[in-house]
């Protein structure tokens, strides 16, 4: 496969925003088609055959990209679709999930909040991650750790309005991040590639707690990846930032929110 094709990052929306900045940041010179499905979106509250097709329809059409990688820029993809997806495509891709370890392993007050969405809490694959991250607490910290699941119905849906901080975000927060913060959390892992965007409104909330957004190390993984197959871009850094954007339901209203969260005025193409 040749190193110069693009890498492909998917979300239900503008949250894989989050992690492909990172990505930007950490691998200038790779090209970056991004995909999202806002028309469909949110996935969080929705059931597994409704992503697995959703999913199935953006990975087809960044396959039809030539894509050389594959991000899931989203918790709930990952938590629902990323084993299957992996079998069935021969290039790699890079998952995302609640960072539960690092706050295990970090908190000092031994309790941590986890927001993210009802799909990815309910999901086997987070009960995984948790329980192995509990059981290296056990043997590693000499305190019992308790883990605050939160689902977070509500609050993606104001990030994909360019909502970051109205009334209507303050009251979702005080509903998922002040009882945390009130049990003591010092911890909290922002589990949806949305929520990095709500970062300083949740900050307010929890001026004591240490917020952990996963994207970076994701950006890590892909690198290692890519090295490890020898598809890592040759290519100097553009001068332009040569990030494509693609959403179902593109729209001049959902422009203006990319525009809001990406620098240099990014046009949105419509994702057929
Ligand atoms: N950004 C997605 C995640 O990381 C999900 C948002 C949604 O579609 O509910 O889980």
């Amino acid at each position: 496969m040749p190193s110069d094709l693009p890498i492909g990052i998917l979300d239900s929306g503008f949250g894989g925003l989050s992690v492909a900045r990172a990505v930007r940041a950490r691998l200038p010179a790779e090209r970056i088609v991004f995909a999202a499905d806002c028309a469909y979106a949110p996935y969080g509250d929705r059931d597994e055959a409704y992503i697995l097709e959703r999913l199935g329809r953006i990975i087809s059409f960044l396959v039809a990209q030539r894509v050389k990688a594959l991000v899931f820029a989203c918790n709930t993809a990952t938590a629902v679709g990323v084993r299957r997806f992996r079998a069935l495509l021969p290039m790699p891709i890079i998952g995302i999930e609640p960072a539960v370890f690092p706050a295990v392993r970090h908190t000092r007050s031994g309790t941590i909040g986890v927001l993210a969405t009802s799909r990815t809490i309910a999901s086997e694959k987070y009960a995984r991650v948790k329980e192995r991250a509990l059981d290296w607490a056990q043997v590693s910290r000499p305190m019992p750790i308790h883990v605050i699941d939160q689902p977070c119905p509500g609050l993606m849906e104001c990030v994909e309005r360019g909502d970051f901080g109205s009334p209507e975000v303050e009251r979702l927060l005080a509903l998922y991040v002040d009882p945390m913060v009130r049990a003591g959390a010092d911890e909290i892992v922002l589990g949806c590639t949305h929520y990095p965007f709500l970062a300083p409104a949740i900050a307010r909330r929890a001026p004591g707690a240490h917020l952990i957004d996963p994207a970076p190390a994701v950006a890590e993984q892909l690198e290692r990846r890519l090295a490890f197959l020898d598809l890592l871009s040759r290519e100097a850094p553009a001068a332009a930032d040569p990030t494509v954007f693609y959403a179902t339901g593109a729209n001049p209203a959902r422009e203006a929110v990319l525009r809001s969260l990406w620098p240099g005025r990014p046009e949105l193409l419509e994702l057929a």
